[in-house]
Formats: C-alpha cells, sequence, structure tokens
C-alpha cells in the first residue's frame, strides 16, 4: 500500500502522506505546535467551513494565486504579515494550495530566521503529482519567470486526492501532462501503463495509483541529483519546446499541457535526427494525444516560436538545449543549431497537428 513516501534530502529527508481526509492530519499537525497559514483563495472559498476550526483568527494569509504573486515584493508582504503576528522561529508555517502557494511558503519558509518549519497540502493535480517534492522554491522577477528561488523542501507533505475534485480542466491536463512526461522518461512499461491508464484518470483511486507512480519515478531522480546538475536535468523533457508554445500563446494553454505539445514536438526532432524509430514515436504519442487532441499549430506561431526559443534560457552560444529521446526512459540532453534544418523540422511537425 501507498500510505507514505520518504525522500532523501542534501537538506533534510522527508514524508508524503496519502491521506484519505486532509480535514484529520490538519487537526493533528495544528494541535502539535503554533501554526500560521498560507491559504490559495479557490481553496479558502471552496473549504471555509470545514476550515473554520483549524485556522485560528489571524493566523491566515489568504493568497490569490498568480504569478505576480510569485514576487520579491509580495514575499516582503507576508514575512511582515508574520512578523507581525509575533511569529517565533519555533512555530510552523502551513500551505494549502498549488503550485504558486508552494513557491511563495516555500520560499517564505526557507529565509524566515533563516529557516523555519512548513508543512504543504497541495491541492492542484501538479503540485500532488509533480512539484510538491524535489526541494526548489522559485519567485519571478518581473516577466523573467522562477529566477529567484531556494532548495528547501517541506517537513511534510499530507496528500488528499479529494482536492483535485474541483479543479478546472485545463489544470487537471496540466497535471496529468506531468504524469505523462515522467511515466516516458521511467520507461516501456510505464509507458505502456499511461498508455492504458490515461482514459481511467478521472476514477480517483486511479488517480492516486498515477500520482504515487509519478512522485516514485521523481523521487529516484532528484534522490540522485537533488541539486539539478546532472541527471535532474531529464525532468526538463518537453519543457523547452513547452515553454516556447506557453510564450507564444500568452500563456492561455497551461503550464502542463504545453509541456505534452513539447514533448511531441522533442519527440518528432528525435524522430527527424533518426535517433528515434517511427514506431517508439507514434507509440509516445498516443498519451500525448489524449491530453491535447484539439492542440493546432497555426503557420504563423512557428516564427514567434523560434523567436521564442532563441531566448530560453538553458541556451548555451547560439545552441538549444533540449531533451531528446531513443525512446521511452532513454532521454538524451543535446545542443541544437537554431538553424534552417530545425525550422523546417517544426514546420513539418506542424504538418502532423
Ligand atoms: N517549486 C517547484 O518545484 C515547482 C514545480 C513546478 C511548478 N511550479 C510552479 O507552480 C505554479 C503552477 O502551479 P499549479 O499548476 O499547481 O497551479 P496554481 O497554483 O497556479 O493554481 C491554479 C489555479 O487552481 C486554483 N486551485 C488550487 N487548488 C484548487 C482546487 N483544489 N480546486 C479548485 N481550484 C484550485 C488556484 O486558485 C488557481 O486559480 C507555477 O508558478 C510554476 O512555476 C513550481
Amino acid at each position: 500500500m501507498y500510505e507514505v513516501l520518504e525522500v532523501k534530502s542534501h537538506i533534510r529527508n522527508y514524508s508524503v502522506l496519502f491521506a484519505d481526509s486532509f480535514r484529520e492530519s490538519l487537526g493533528k499537525d495544528t494541535q502539535e505546535k503554533r501554526c500560521f497559514f498560507i491559504i490559495d483563495r479557490s481553496i479558502d472559498r471552496i473549504y471555509h467551513e470545514q476550515l473554520r476550526d483549524v485556522l485560528h483568527p489571524g493566523s491566515c494569509f489568504v493568497v490569490d494565486a498568480t504569478e505576480e504573486h510569485k514576487s520579491l515584493d509580495y514575499v516582503k508582504a507576508v514575512i511582515k504579515w508574520l512578523l507581525g503576528s509575533d511569529i517565533k522561529r519555533n512555530d510552523r508555517l502551513i500551505a494549502l494550495g498549488g503550485g504558486i502557494i508552494q513557491d511563495i511558503a516555500g520560499f517564505v519558509s526557507s529565509i524566515l530566521f533563516r529557516g523555519i518549519e512548513w508543512f504543504f497540502y497541495p491541492t492542484t493535480l501538479l503540485a500532488q503529482c509533480d512539484s510538491c517534492i524535489g526541494s526548489k522554491t522559485s519567485l519571478n522577477v518581473g516577466e523573467f519567470k522562477n529566477q529567484l528561488g531556494t532548495y528547501y523542501p517541506p517537513q511534510h507533505i499530507v496528500l488528499d486526492v479529494n482536492f483535485l475534485k474541483t479543479l478546472s480542466t485545463a489544470d487537471t491536463r496540466s497535471g496529468l501532462g506531468e504524469i505523462i512526461k515522467v511515466h516516458l522518461l521511467d520507461g516501456p512499461d510505464s509507458l505502456e501503463y499511461i498508455r492504458s491508464e490515461y482514459d481511467h484518470s478521472a476514477d480517483p483511486d486511479t488517480l492516486k495509483e498515477l500520482i504515487f507512480r509519478s512522485l516514485r519515478i521523481k523521487k529516484t531522480i532528484i534522490e540522485e541529483d537533488e541539486f539539478d546538475k546532472d541527471r535532474r536535468n531529464i525532468l526538463n523533457y518537453g519543457h523547452t519546446f513547452g515553454h516556447a508554445i506557453e510564450s507564444v500563446t500568452d500563456y492561455k494553454v497551461s503550464h502542463g499541457q504545453a509541456v505534452t505539445v513539447g514533448m511531441d514536438i522533442e519527440n518528432y526532432v528525435s524522430f527527424r535526427l533518426q535517433i528515434l524509430p517511427q514506431g517508439s514515436l507514434d507509440l509516445m504519442r498516443v498519451p500525448i494525444m489524449k491530453n491535447y487532441p484539439d492542440f493546432q499549430l497555426e503557420e504563423e506561431h512557428i516564427a514567434p516560436l523560434l523567436a521564442a526559443l532563441s531566448k530560453d534560457k538553458k541556451n548555451v552560444d547560439e545552441n538549444l538545449t533540449v531533451i531528446l529521446t531513443r525512446g521511452a526512459g532513454e532521454m538524451i540532453k543535446m545542443k541544437l543549431p537554431l538553424n534552417d534544418r530545425l525550422k523546417e523540422y517544426i514546420n513539418d511537425y506542424r504538418k502532423t497537428t
């Protein structure tokens, strides 16, 4: 049974608890010591009644989950509120929300008193299946995304899949994109698993299993390379083209869906470079298409896509750094010149969508 997953970290080891009732866990966590809360406004609204008796007046900071709030200015306001509320270094911060709340709460926890205890209750699929482990906290600087940050995992993560019932379709598919990604990274068995189980992901037990499997795959990667020096780079699979898709669609496409298309393009480029056989390309495409059946890359997207690629922060010299593949479980980090040949591949890819 998968009740608890233990993650090893250079900062501290920590645990992910699969709970049937987040409310019960929260009751226990708040009895152990004084707690302060950072809560997503959607969660505060949906669970107002259930949270009423655990959240003491004045102990709760409610946050609108926007990228603008992942900033130093906003973090300063949160810290001012905590200090004004007389937080002490042995108190506990509890965050309830998705990746945005995680980044704000994690960053605050890592710098306040040079590090205070924090617990995380992820409420989006992306946060449950992916971002909750891995230790990273990230803030934006203006339009420069995730350029500031620390490594500071929560002491404890409580994961209740019941939260996911109220998520929008776009946010659900965003999380499913990251689930597909780690299954393709893992190998042929995991590719087979996601190929057959994707269609059942609306079932809470199947989703719980998919989340557990995704965290277990990510755990082996981050335990080997927590500080992203080498092996962890493969988690960027789909992200070079994914970020460019987000940028040209003005972030109307959710992150995980952009990564879904990004993986498809990176696979297609691998195929054209004769690294990936046609059969593997087609097989890997099955779960990808399920997660973004209506995606269409338009001709007018090509030039802005190339411009966005040329600004990717992973670029070295004139080369694009990208994760290509020989098949499920066989990823390779490569540098690709942004030249006419690559343009031709992207254009040909467009005709396949
Ligand atoms: N630190 C990391 O390791 C890491 C990793 C991946 C992504 N991120 C960051 O995570 C952010 C994206 O996070 P996300 O995709 O989890 O979403 P999010 O935090 O942006 O939230 C998305 C929307 O869902 C709402 N919401 C949250 N929980 C809900 C629920 N249970 N029911 C209904 N609505 C709910 C929020 O209010 C918001 O409107 C990005 O800023 C990204 O950079 C961080």
